[in-house]
């Protein structure tokens, strides 16, 4: 079924209809007119489809789950992200729904974050790069996602209210650039707004966000839905840029009457409509399969592929790790019968089968001692379950010991109150390090957990995340050594929650967070200012070693550079390294920057002794910051560090590349400071020459005196003539006359 829909064709009872759901999980249909309200479901690492259509119960039909974000965000690989999202494509055809309800890419801007594990990194590059790949995997298959919550929807404390205060270079730099990113090069057929205030205004009916920023400055043509109950009034939503209000408040006789008094223009409501009618139509196609099926074995491999990348390998003493069939272990810890693999909360799925590592150990025929260790309940240690996971631990060579996060203290709807995974399961590890068998280390969890307080016990640790439906397989495959981990960090792991930079403003109070920590969130804090961490971001160890070097860089036009590197797979076995470019700008700059920035990656599969050569070429964003002054992007002239490595802090090698600029200057003015003025290319030689021009005994000896140049360096120009009377107001006037002359001549 090819369909088109024209706006034309309805009534404004009909249009108005369509700018709200037809139910909590599908649009508005209009029979009349042929038009089809398709169902709309979570997301966003596999289908959650409600049993029944008119509840928002966890009841949902069984689907493949996908390891979440915060796993697959540890991938670093795009072509398996996008291999995740065909595959979820798949079942929404299969199940007839035309839109999967993610990727969220809002910016992990704290550990506690009750919901980081649906959520990709601390890093906006790496967010967007990985979420747009979801996106496009799944809309290649004629299935539509909606990108998700625009925008700085970063706790879960209060957040169906709570007004993120955020500056507009941190908005810019940090917590936009994700969905500017799947907007520019995917383009999701939605988007779903969030349901907090940015910097005072509901971002449901936010004007900035919604139209002149989405819209306007990003050419988004798509579909704008509200959060779950997030839009309060429907005409202020409309005139903002919303389309669709989710679930429906069954109002519509408020826009239709808004429309004929004059208070909506009925040409705005056209074009929502509009939007939502092409949506209808987009989805048509895959909708018309009926009939189809996806394979859930396929699918089950796919997950599995994607649980194994997802895995970090945080240490690997004396390579206890990989093991091999003969190898005498013990495996301790519920965790490792009863995986923890999703997070709590809309996007949780029942899965279509389940496989524990007990369960992968028993499908590889290997028999092992086990020993649950601890209760994944609140409730105090049960010194039972530690004397006998010591005691099966004291029988063998190495102990696997599966620890984390149980799946009450992580989920949508509220914030972690500690990084700590809970004081039973650490002092179980104490016990297990005192025991003195290899002690080899899983972690579940959706965020990141402090390990520095019993990282020291562990000869290995694998960062597993949450890993999806095949997460037991895969770690089988990668403690056994099937293939070699290679994920990477997608957020620091600090030494201390105290550490992190966002901590004394996490999460804020009545009614407001302040994002006082800028632009300086994860690694850009800990790196800039030097801040020991357990582990940093985009670290990750492999089974092989690798080695980064020749290094070429050269610049490209006035703001860009063209980069090549070779990487090498220099041990044993096959594995894959994710090469990372950071850039370093290298100052003096206007406003304060992070030390570095990743602005490009690549993942690059390697066999022993195989070496491959990497090349990026960095655009003018790679350089440039969001200049408050200006309200726009701003590439200072300069020598940026271009470095190259395996991790924020593995630099294997660096250049330095001068950048010609924008050479988009601020305006002088009267009140520009002697400095400023002193740094502008037009401004500096005019006063210069007005100085130097000056017979004024007073200006000539304040020219000499350096004490006094020191001194009035941050002088507004006009306020100098207070301090050094009618002769230097003189200089200044003619400098400014001047100034303003050359700016003319300049435009004209
Ligand atoms: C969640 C969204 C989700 C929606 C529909 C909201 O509460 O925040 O992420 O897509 O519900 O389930």
């Amino acid at each position: 079924m090819t369909a088109s829909f024209d706006v034309k064709n309805l009534t404004l009872d009909e249009k108005a209809s369509l700018t709200s759901g037809g139910d909590l999980w599908h649009l508005q249909a209009i029979p009349a007119k042929g038009i089809p309200g398709w169902m709309i479901t979570d997301g966003p690492h596999g289908l959650r489809k409600a049993v029944r259509s008119d509840t928002a119960t966890d009841q949902s039909i069984p689907s493949t789950c996908f390891p979440p974000a915060a796993g697959l965000s540890s991938s670093w690989d795009p072509d398996l992200i996008e291999a995740v999202g065909r595959a979820m494509a798949e079942e929404c055809i299969q199940e007839q729904v035309g839109v999967i309800l993610g990727p969220g890419v809002n910016i992990k801007r704290n550990p506690l974050g009750g919901r980081s594990f649906e959520f990709w990194s601390e890093d906006p590059l790496l967010a967007g790069v990985q979420a747009n790949s979801l996106v496009e995997g799944i809309q290649s298959q004629g299935v539509g996602t909606s990108l998700k919550h625009f925008a700085a929807n970063n706790q879960e404390s209060d957040r169906l209210r709570v007004s993120a205060r955020v500056s507009e270079r941190a908005m810019r730099e940090i917590y936009l650039p994700a969905f500017e990113y799947v907007i520019k090069h995917a383009n999701p057929w939605t988007v779903m707004c969030s349901y907090n205030k940015v910097n005072g205004v509901y971002s449901a009916q936010n004007h900035r966000l919604l139209t002149e920023i989405l819209r306007d400055e990003w050419g988004y043509g798509g579909v704008v839905m509200s959060e779950w109950g997030a839009c309060h009034d429907r005409v202020a939503s409309l005139a903002a840029g919303l389309n669709l209000e989710m679930p429906p408040s069954h109002s519509d006789d408020q826009i239709v009457s808004a429309v004929r008094e004059g208070r909506l223009d009925e040409s705005t409501l056209d074009a929502r409509a509009q939007e939502l009618l092409d949506l209808a139509a987009k989805a048509a196609p895959a909708m018309s399969r009926e009939g189809y099926r996806y394979d859930p074995k396929d699918h089950q491999n796919v997950a599995r592929a994607a649980a194994r990348e997802s895995m970090v390998l945080l240490a690997n003493r004396n390579g206890v790790l990989s093991l091999s069939d003969g190898d005498d272990f013990a495996v301790v810890g519920e965790f490792a019968r009863t995986p923890r693999y999703q997070g709590g909360g809309s996007s949780h799925i029942t899965p279509t089968e389940m496989s524990s590592f007990l369960d992968a150990l028993g499908k590889r025929g290997i028999e092992a001692e086990f020993a649950p260790g601890f209760t994944l309940d609140d409730a105090d240690q049960d010194e039972a379950l530690t004397n006998e996971a010591l005691e099966v631990a004291s029988r063998h060579d190495v102990t696997i010991v599966f620890v984390g996060l149980p799946e009450s203290t992580e989920s949508e709807g509220y914030d972690r109150k500690t990084m700590d995974i809970p004081a039973k399961q650490i002092k179980l590890l104490h016990g297990l390090a005192a025991v003195g068998s290899h002690l080899v280390v899983i972690l579940s969890n959706g965020s990141s957990v402090v390990t520095s307080t019993w990282q020291k016990d562990a000869d290995a640790i694998i960062e597993g995340w949450l890993l999806g439906q095949a997460g037991g397989d895969a770690t089988a495959d990668v403690v056994f050594g099937d293939c070699s981990p290679s994920g990477k960090l997608a957020q620091s792991i600090p030494v201390r929650l105290e550490d992190d930079p966002s901590y004394v403003n996490f999460p804020g109070g009545e009614g407001t967070v302040d994002y006082g920590e800028g632009v300086f969130v994860g690694y850009r804090y800990y790196d800039t200012v030097g801040r020991e961490v357990s582990f940093p971001f985009g670290f990750g160890l492999s089974y092989t070693t690798f080695r980064i070097d020749g290094l070429r860089v050269e610049a490209q036009g006035p703001c860009g550079a063209d980069v090549e590197v070779t990487v090498t797979n220099t041990g044993s076995c096959s594995g894959a390294e994710t090469v990372q470019l950071y850039v370093a700008p290298k100052g003096p700059s206007p406003v304060a920057r992070p030390s570095h920035e990743l602005r490009a990656f690549e993942k690059v599969a390697l066999q022993p002794g195989e070496s491959r050569k990497v090349s990026f070429d960095l655009d003018s964003r790679a350089f440039a910051y969001w200049s408050e002054a200006r309200h726009d992007w701003h590439v200072e002239a300069g020598d940026y560090g271009i470095e190259v490595g395996s991790s924020s802090r593995d630099i294997s090698c660096r250049e330095v590349v001068s950048i010609e600029g924008d050479g988009n200057t601020l305006e002088l003015n009267d009140f520009s400071t002697y400095a400023e003025w002193m740094a502008d290319p037009v401004g500096a030689p005019i006063l210069t020459r007005a100085q130097e021009g000056s017979d004024s005994e007073r200006v000539q000896g304040m020219l000499r005196n350096p004490k006094v140049l020191s001194f009035i360096q941050d002088f507004p120009l006009t306020m100098l003539e207070a301090f050094g009377g009618s002769d230097v107001a003189a200089v200044c006037s003619a400098a400014l006359a001047e100034y303003h002359r050359a700016r003319e001549a300049r435009r004209s």
